[in-house]
């Protein structure tokens, strides 16, 4: 079983890489993912696009779940959630890059760390082995961050409440079992 090492090596390989069932049943329901695989194991919201549709120039609504393809688009994406306002995305923690600075450390409302190192999965519903570099899941609306906050999947929750001061941390109680499934 073939696990990844970064994103770049990620993003040269394929695009195919599944969030785990049970990340989306923590946080869920989402109504849309804008950027699920043509052919795919589980739902992820009650609607999808795929790259047949590219859901970047499709009209988002409701409660959006994002795991972007990784690449030199995946700063467009999170551009377009930040704007939707309404969503969770789930990308690496690449603290230091222009996208996180411009997106996230700036206009999230909450970031969860997260403690483990995610197994992600194959289209065909197979196992496609451990993230190699440290995962987050950013929050935009309060009631996402609520969802954060609620999830229990293990990690460090940072909220913003958006007066430039303050940021509160919290940890989670108990681990959701994510690696289990894989
Ligand atoms: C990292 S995977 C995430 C899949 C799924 N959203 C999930 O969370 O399990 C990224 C997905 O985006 C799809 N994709 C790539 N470019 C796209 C586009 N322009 N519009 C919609 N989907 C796209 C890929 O085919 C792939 O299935």
């Amino acid at each position: 079983m073939q696990g990844f090492l970064h994103d770049t090596w990620l993003s040269r390989q394929k695009d195919e890489w599944l969030t785990p069932p049970e990340i989306i049943r923590a946080l869920g329901p989402f109504d849309l993912d804008p950027c699920a695989p043509v052919k795919r194991p589980w739902d992820t919201a009650r609607h999808h696009f795929t790259i047949k549709d590219n859901g970047l120039i499709q009209p988002w609504s409701g409660r959006v779940w994002l795991n972007p393809p990784y690449g030199r688009h995946t700063p467009l994406w999170l551009s377009r959630i930040k704007r939707h306002g309404n969503g969770i995305a789930l990308i690496f923690a690449r603290t230091e890059t222009k996208m996180f600075f411009r997106h996230i450390w700036t206009d999230a409302d909450g970031i969860l760390f997260l403690k483990d190192r995610i197994s992600f999965f194959h289209a065909d519903g197979t196992c496609g082995g451990h993230a190699g570099a440290p995962l987050c899941l950013v929050a935009y609306g309060d009631g996402n961050v609520e969802a954060l906050r609620n999830s229990e999947i293990a990690g460090v929750l940072v909220t913003n409440n958006r007066d430039g001061l303050k940021i509160s941390y919290s940890r989670s109680r108990r681990e959701v079992s994510h690696e289990s499934s894989c």
